[in-house]
């Protein structure tokens, strides 16, 4: 990821290898702050309260949470992974990474425990990226194909949410085909959904895009429909927090307005995961538990004055309801984009 003009990734440890240093999302695009989180607990916050977010970096974060359970406790290894796990509900790649570390240490010697589930989290990471890095390789010759159907004028691609490097350890699964096709020298636009009621979309996506420079729009939740009705989106990329057996799509809300409204314009709809956000433990989505927040993230906004200072507002003094998730059916998918090339199952 270019941050600030330097390329870094959005979590690793802390300079003394104890801890985990992340980038506190909240306060994202208007500040660029790192955290070093120290304890499990601390790890455990900054996933509840979305510091830090996006299904394959709240495995990272919770997989370094457990090494840091461990170093502190070497018995804290069922406690430590029942309270990370316990953080959000949605994203198969939280219990993913928390097996993947408990699995590593278990049978150990209680003194060897923190430093095998260290690295076993910083292979995580490692692993993470070169993932993402070939889901951007599958998806670049998606674009490359899709665009030279068109060659005169950019591909309009529209995204949901943050499936970004903020949403990942780098790359970002639904962005890194866009990574690798903008420098591929592919002209590109991207539609941005600003992704009510946390603005994902507003606030990271762009941020992200921006500093690579890809040229996009925000556009308002509702405006999809109208651009895929008038021609003006070539095909949808999104992420998402776990596809089950069936091939069903869970993915932040409203994600599954979008596939109906491609799929009624003959617009292709793509998904972008790695293998680590597939659960075929769970045979349909309609199994998957659906994480509901504080209705204050609908009534409440956050951001700059015009004099800078960062303020919280009312928007609305109403009752409110906040799923955060929805399940798209497998039958509005046109293809998944994995690690391992473009399928239309899984
Ligand atoms: O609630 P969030 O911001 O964690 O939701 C994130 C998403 O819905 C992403 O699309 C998903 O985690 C995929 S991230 C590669």
């Amino acid at each position: 990821m270019r941050l600030e003009g330097v390329h870094q990734r959005s979590i690793g440890r802390t300079a003394d290898g104890k801890g985990a240093r992340i980038l506190d999302q909240r306060l994202l695009p208007w500040e660029v702050r790192w955290v070093e989180l120290r304890t499990a607990e601390e790890a455990a916050r900054a996933i509840r309260e979305m510091w830090t977010r996006g299904a394959p970096l709240i495995g990272a974060t919770a997989a370094y949470g457990l090494a840091m359970a461990l170093a502190g406790d070497p018995g804290a290894l069922d406690g430590a992974r029942a309270m990370l796990l316990a953080t959000r509900p949605t994203a198969v790649n939280l219990r993913w990474a928390l097996d993947q570390v408990a699995d590593a240490v278990r049978a150990l010697p209680p003194a060897e425990r923190a430093e095998v589930a260290f690295a076993r989290a910083d292979a995580i990471c490692d692993e993470d990226v070169a993932l993402n890095r070939a889901i951007g390789e599958h998806g670049l010759a998606l674009l490359r194909a899709l665009h030279a159907r068109n060659p005169h004028r950019p591909l309009n691609i529209l995204t949901h949410c943050n499936a970004g490097w903020l949403a990942t350890v780098d790359y970002g699964t639904a962005t890194a085909p866009i990574y690798l096709a903008y420098d591929a020298g592919i002209p590109l636009h991207i539609w941005v959904d600003e992704t009510r009621p946390r603005n994902q979309g507003a606030l990271l996506t762009a941020f992200e895009l921006a500093g690579h420079g890809v040229p996009h729009s925000l556009v308002a939740d509702n405006a999809g429909g109208l651009l895929m009705a008038r021609g003006q989106v070539d095909l949808v990329i999104v992420g998402t927090d776990r596809v089950t057996a069936n091939g069903d799509v869970c993915n932040k809300i409203g994600t599954y307005l979008k596939a109906l409204a491609a799929h009624d314009c003959g617009v292709p709809f793509y998904v972008a995961l790695p293998y680590t956000t597939i659960d075929r433990t769970m045979a349909s989505g309609a199994l998957v538990p659906i994480e509901e927040r504080d209705p204050d993230e609908l009534r409440l906004l956050t951001g700059p004055d015009a004099a800078g200072a960062i303020r919280t507002v009312s928007v609305t003094a109403s009752p409110a309801y906040n799923p955060a998730f929805d399940v798209t059916p497998a039958r509005l998918v046109t293809g998944y984009i994995t690690e391992e090339g473009v399928t239309a199952t899984l």
